[in-house]
Parts: structure tokens; C-alpha cells; sequence
């Protein structure tokens, strides 16, 4: 496999023949520094990154695979994601893949998660069931995301090369409004064009993203889009301007059924652990 680059060929996950369901974790938004000390909004992220990991590991749940859907640096330097990579290690062997996010530096990212590990695959099979694609909805210095028309003719050429799978697609803006009109107007530009193309083929089911720091799950286009808690600060829902919340990070876990069915259920440390500064007024 390439050093640096965004790939794009395929990874079939390993699952244990007499397992019926999918375990899948999902981790967004750590928004890690290159110095550990940093606070974001008054949260240390590499702290609250090691208390998810270790509130994870407690819970001795199993998971076949761990989706990173981006953001995972605050400062985009290769010690941030370094940190990020031996986090991970920790919840070893469970293979992890990863997109970026409107705080990423792709280049510098996909140089260290290759070094540590990391597999740089966008495109995942799980037995004759299932699917995954991890989109690139980075915008090069904005926060808003756009999918480039190669992703689009990428996207629909792995629907079309296993079109008996149940798909679900990974992205870092979502594409429809949350409800906070400062987080909307970054999220996913282009979003009639993504929703184009899923809505030709019912087998994608489910969109997963990070960006807006919150819980969602909602119906798009016919489709389950979710959203998920960042391991560090949360947005308030349906606040028109910026605002943070004192809710716990989070993480998602996600169980895919062979029939198509998709469980979720989102997950927080305890309250009072990690409390932003919560008369901050942007970031
Ligand atoms: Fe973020």
C-alpha cells in the first residue's frame, strides 16, 4: 500500500464465520493538539480522547471495526496525529478507518496514520452483506464540505460493483441542516448531488457523520443519517448561533444486521468529567 495517499481500494474485513451482526465504533472530532496541555474551549482534548478510549475499553465490548469520520487534529501537526494513532492502539486488534475532516491536514494525516498502522482504504466489504465508503468531503482551508465529482463517480462505482451489499456511507459535513443556522451554512454544500445518487439504490441505507458535535438521527432523502457526539466539546442543538453544551462526550456504536438492518446507540462518559467553557463565544 502507498505512503501518503487517499486510497481507494478495497478492504474486506475480517469477520469470524458464526457472527450474525457487525460491531462497529464510531469516533469523531477529537480535535487533538500537538502539545497534550492545549484545551479546546476549556476541555483537554487528548484528555477527554483518553477517557473515551478508556470508558471503551471498561465496557469490554468487541467491536470488527472502528470508523474515525474526521477532525481528528485541532492542529493539523504530526504529533497530534500521532496521539490519535496510539489511541487507537490501545483498542487493537479492531482495524480502523478514517476520512477527514474540515480541521484535517490530509497530506500530513495520511502520512502519519500509514506509518502508524492505519489503513488508508476508503472502500470496506464486510462478508456478502454489507459495505462501507468513507467520502472525502474536505474543502482545501474552509469549513464548509463539497464532494468533488470524482468522489461522486467513485461512490457510484462501488455501488455498482457490489450492488447486492448494504451500503453504508461515511462523511465528514452532513449533507442536510441540523438545525443550527451557524453549523448549516458549513455543512454539505453539494448535498442534492450526493443525494442524486443514493437515491437510485436503496441497498445505502445509512449515512454516518461528524461535524456538528451533536446527536442526530434523522431521515434524509429516505436514507438513516447520524451524527455523533465529538470525544471533546458539544454544540447545542437548535441554537441559531454559536453555543456550546455541557453534554458529556461521546461515541457511537453501530450494529449491522445481514438482513439490513442497522442498531445504534450513542454512549457518554459521565457528566461533570469534562466541562467546556461554556461562555465562549466561537472557536
Ligand atoms: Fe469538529
Amino acid at each position: 500500500m502507498k505512503k501518503g495517499a487517499y486510497l481507494e481500494n478495497l478492504f474486506k474485513l475480517p469477520v469470524p464465520a458464526n457472527e450474525t451482526e457487525i460491531r462497529i465504533l464510531q469516533l469523531t472530532d477529537t480535535h487533538l493538539f500537538a502539545d497534550k496541555k492545549k484545551t479546546l474551549l476549556g476541555i483537554n482534548t487528548a484528555d477527554s480522547y483518553s477517557a473515551v478510549l478508556e470508558a471503551i475499553a471498561t465496557q469490554k465490548q468487541r467491536f470488527d471495526l472502528i470508523i474515525t469520520t474526521g477532525d481528528l487534529a485541532q492542529e493539523p501537526a504530526i504529533t497530534s496525529y500521532q496521539y490519535f494513532a496510539r489511541g487507537m492502539a490501545e483498542l487493537l486488534p479492531t482495524p480502523c478507518v478514517w476520512l477527514p475532516g474540515n480541521h484535517d491536514n490530509q497530506k500530513i494525516m495520511a502520512d502519519v496514520l500509514f506509518d502508524e498502522g492505519i489503513t488508508a482504504t476508503k472502500q470496506v466489504t464486510i462478508s456478502d452483506n454489507w459495505q462501507i465508503l468513507l467520502l472525502d468531503s474536505q474543502v482545501s482551508e474552509q469549513p464548509y464540505g463539497h464532494l468533488s465529482d470524482h468522489q461522486l463517480l467513485w461512490m457510484e462505482q462501488c455501488l455498482q460493483m457490489f450492488p447486492q451489499h448494504y451500503t453504508l456511507v461515511a462523511l465528514h459535513h452532513p449533507p442536510l441542516a441540523c438545525g443550527c443556522r451557524w453549523l448549516d451554512q458549513n455543512n454539505l454544500r453539494n448535498a442534492s448531488m450526493l443525494a442524486e445518487i443514493v437515491l437510485r439504490y436503496p441497498r445505502v441505507t445509512t449515512l454516518l457523520c461528524g461535524h456538528i458535535h451533536q446527536e442526530i438521527d434523522l431521515n434524509w432523502c429516505g436514507k438513516r443519517l447520524l451524527a455523533t457526539p465529538s470525544t471533546c466539546i458539544q454544540f447545542k442543538p437548535d441554537h441559531a448561533t454559536f453555543t456550546l453544551d455541557n453534554a458529556a462526550p461521546g461515541w457511537r456504536c453501530i450494529n449491522l444486521q445481514p438482513d439490513g438492518t442497522v442498531k445504534t446507540q450513542v454512549k457518554r462518559l459521565a457528566n461533570g468529567l469534562f466541562y467546556p467553557d461554556i461562555n465562549a463565544n466561537g472557536y
